[in-house]
């Protein structure tokens, strides 16, 4: 299975020419699954809500989930990427990411863990992410931020994923090193789909760290970009290697988890609180 991120610099609510840029980019590349950043084709920073409302895209009629499906049909893959989702019936925007094959998406994730600012513009997504069968491999999302948490993650081990598609737009430094981590406690492949550049609104500059990799369930990095600059990343892997969730002869990665004892990890920090 050939897995690859698709680093790219999208231009603040420019969609279809970032949209013709990533296509540029992907000009003679040949993988199974492509990975491309969080918001790729919206740009991230948003005045308000109603601004950011204005792109918001509802999945049966996405232009960018279209352009995916196009992507997947002319290159024989599938396709991830981020997208702001328009939830007419509920008034609802959710920062989303989808696996999307010719057919249409395969895997819907809306954003669990928003960051900073995004509270402000976005809903937070209700639902855990969820691993399915993209074809050569079972694959889930997780978007950006969610990294800090490692619940996120779990529950995609959890749901056997193999492989982790996580669709970035990073601000924070250690993310990269964490992901490492991340991928070691749960034997997964990760996939980070950042982006470069920068953005500014009013008096608010954000620059976004790229460095976009991809990490074996034993920790290897096994590509990085630059910092800066558009590039694609491509490797092969064998999905199959995340399956093996054997630490040691004596220790089961999922099994050996003392459950019994994680009780306070079910509650916020309020009835935490509230318990002592
Ligand atoms: C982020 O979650 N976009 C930092």
């Amino acid at each position: 299975m050939k897995i690859g991120y698709v680093q790219t610099n999208p231009k603040r609510g420019k969609r279809e020419q970032n949209l013709e840029s990533a296509l540029a980019l992907l000009a003679d590349v040949e993988a199974d699954v492509l990975v491309l950043p969080e918001l790729f084709s919206t740009g991230y920073l948003f005045a308000d809500r109603e601004e950011l409302s204005k792109v918001a895209e509802p999945t049966d009629e996405s232009p960018t989930i279209e352009w995916m499906k196009k992507v997947a049909a002319d290159k024989g893959c599938v396709v991830c990427g981020g997208f702001p989702e328009l939830d007419r019936d509920n008034n609802r925007i959710y920062n989303s990411a989808v696996i999307v094959s010719f057919v249409g998406p395969l895997v819907h994730y809306r954003k669990l863990h928003l960051f900073d600012q995004e509270k402000e513009l976005f809903d937070a997504g209700e639902m855990p992410p969820k691993a399915a069968n993209i074809g050569l491999g079972v694959a889930g999302i997780i978007i950006c931020f969610d990294w800090i948490f490692p619940e996120t993650m779990r529950m995609l081990a959890l749901d056997d994923a193999q492989v982790v598609l996580h669709p970035s737009n990073l601000i924070l430094p250690h993310c990269q090193q964490a992901m490492i981590t991340r991928c070691i406690e749960n034997r997964l492949f990760a996939v980070t789909a950042n982006r470069v550049g920068s953005e500014e609104l009013n008096e608010k500059k954000l620059t976004f760290t790229g460095h976009s990799q991809i990490v074996a369930p034993d920790g290897t990095v096994l590509k990085q970009a630059g910092a800066e600059g558009e590039e694609v990343g491509v490797v092969e892997i064998d999905p199959n290697q995340a399956s093996d969730k054997m630490v040691t002869e004596n220790n089961h990665l999922l099994k050996d988890r003392r459950v019994d004892v994680y009780e306070s990890l079910l509650y916020t920090d309020k009835e935490r609180q509230g318990r002592l």
